[in-house]
C-alpha cells in the first residue's frame, strides 16, 4: 500500500515527530510513504519529497533526528484552491495518478474539513492526525503542539511578570487560539496570571476593572491578564483600551506573543502525542478504516468522524475556569 501524508494549516510542534511515526510505521509493516510538500498546496503541484536516491518515497532516513525539530519538514501552507470543487476534483486525480491508496493529513480543523471535502470526489481511505497548537478539534483531549505552545506562552509570562511587578504595572498577554480559549486559560493557570479573557465567557470591562481595583487595594503590585486572540472583545489592544477608559488603577502594557507560540523544540509530550498518533493513524489504515481522525480521550486511542472533529466547539474544562477564579481571586 503507498500512502501519502502531509502537514497543513498553521503549523504545530511535535508534527515531525508524527511523520517520523508514520514513516516508520508504515515501513515496518512493508508500506510505501511519499511526503507530499506544503500540504494541499504541495497535492495540487504535484510536489513531493525526494530522498537521498531522488526518488519521491520517505525512507527510515528521511525521518532520521527530526523529533526534536520545530516546524514541519514537510513544509505547511493554507491552501484556498482546496476549498473549491475544482481544486478537490484536481487532487483526487493527483492522488490516483501518483497511485496513492490513503492520505494521511496532519493539521488542524481546515486541514481535517478539507480532507473530509477530498472524500466526496476520491475513493481512497483518508485518516486525519489533529496537528494544531488551538487545542480545538474535538476527537481527542489533545492536539499535536498545544502542550508546545503553552510550555512557550508561560515561558513568556514568567517573563513579563518580572518586569511587571518591577515596575507595578498591569500586561495584556495575547496569545493564539483562533476561536478557541483553551492556550489562554492553560497559560493562565501555569503562569499564575490573575485573569483570562476567553472567548467561552462573556467579558465584562466593569466588573473586571474592579476586581483589578480590589487587588491593587488588597496590595497586588502586578496584574497578568491572558487574553484569547477570538476573545469576542478583539484582542489585547482593544481591550487595553477599554480597561484604561474604565478607571484600571494600573498603568498597563500589551504584548502579543503571536506566531512564537508556534515555533520551538517540542515539549515531550507532543512528540509523544504526535509519534503514537502517527503509528495509530498507519495501523488504522491498514485495518481498513476511513474518514476518520486519530485521537487520544482519557489516554484511549480513538478514530473520530473527520467532521465530528470539526463542526462543533470544544469546550475548555469548566473546573479549570473555577479555578483559576479561585486561585487569582
Ligand atoms: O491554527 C493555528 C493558528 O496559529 C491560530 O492560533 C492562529 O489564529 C492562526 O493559526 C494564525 O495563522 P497564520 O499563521 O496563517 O497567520
Amino acid at each position: 500500500m503507498r500512502i501519502g501524508v502531509l502537514c497543513s494549516g498553521g503549523d504545530a510542534p511535535g508534527m515531525n515527530a508524527c511523520v517520523r511515526g508514520v514513516v516508520r510505521s508504515a515501513l515496518a509493516a512493508g508500506h510505501e510513504v511519499i511526503g507530499v510538500l506544503r500540504g494541499y498546496t504541495g497535492l495540487l503541484n504535484e510536489s513531493f519529497y525526494i530522498n537521498l536516491e531522488q526518488k519521491p518515497l520517505m525512507t527510515l532516513r528521511s525521518v532520521g533526528n527530526i523529533v526534536n525539530l520545530g516546524g514541519t519538514i514537510l513544509h505547511s501552507s493554507r491552501c484556498k484552491e482546496f476549498a473549491t470543487e475544482e481544486g478537490l476534483k484536481k487532487a483526487s486525480g493527483i492522488l490516483r495518478k501518483h497511485k496513492i491508496d490513503a492520505l494521511l493529513p496532519i493539521g488542524g480543523n481546515g486541514t481535517l474539513r478539507g480532507a473530509s471535502e477530498l472524500a466526496k470526489y476520491w475513493s481512497g481511505q483518508i485518516v486525519g492526525c489533529p496537528g494544531t497548537i488551538d487545542n480545538d478539534l474535538l476527537g481527542t483531549d489533545y492536539t499535536i503542539g498545544f502542550a508546545t505552545a503553552v510550555h512557550t506562552a508561560v515561558e513568556c509570562v514568567d517573563k513579563l511578570r518580572d518586569t511587571a511587578q518591577s515596575h507595578d504595572r498591569m500586561f495584556l498577554v495575547e496569545v493564539m487560539g483562533r476561536h478557541s480559549g483553551y492556550i489562554a486559560l492553560y497559560t493562565a493557570l501555569a503562569a499564575g496570571a490573575e485573569i483570562a479573557c476567553i472567548p467561552e465567557v462573556t467579558v465584562d470591562i466593569k466588573e473586571i476593572v474592579e476586581n483589578v481595583q480590589k487587588l491593587k487595594a488588597r496590595g497586588k503590585q502586578s496584574i497578568i491578564l491572558v487574553v484569547a486572540e477570538g476573545d469576542e472583545l478583539g484582542g489585547a489592544e482593544i481591550l487595553n483600551k477599554d480597561m484604561v477608559e474604565a478607571g484600571c488603577p494600573f498603568p498597563t502594557r500589551v504584548v502579543n506573543l503571536g506566531h512564537l507560540q508556534r515555533g520551538g523544540s517540542p515539549a515531550p509530550a507532543d512528540r509523544i502525542l504526535g509519534a503514537t498518533l502517527g503509528e495509530f493513524a498507519v495501523r488504522s489504515i491498514l485495518a481498513g478504516k476511513t474518514h476518520v481522525m486519530a485521537g487520544a480521550i482519557d489516554k484511549k486511542l480513538t478514530l473520530t468522524p473527520l467532521e465530528e472533529t470539526f463542526s462543533a466547539h470544544k469546550p475548555v474544562p469548566e473546573e479549570l475556569l473555577d479555578l483559576l477564579q479561585t486561585l487569582a481571586s
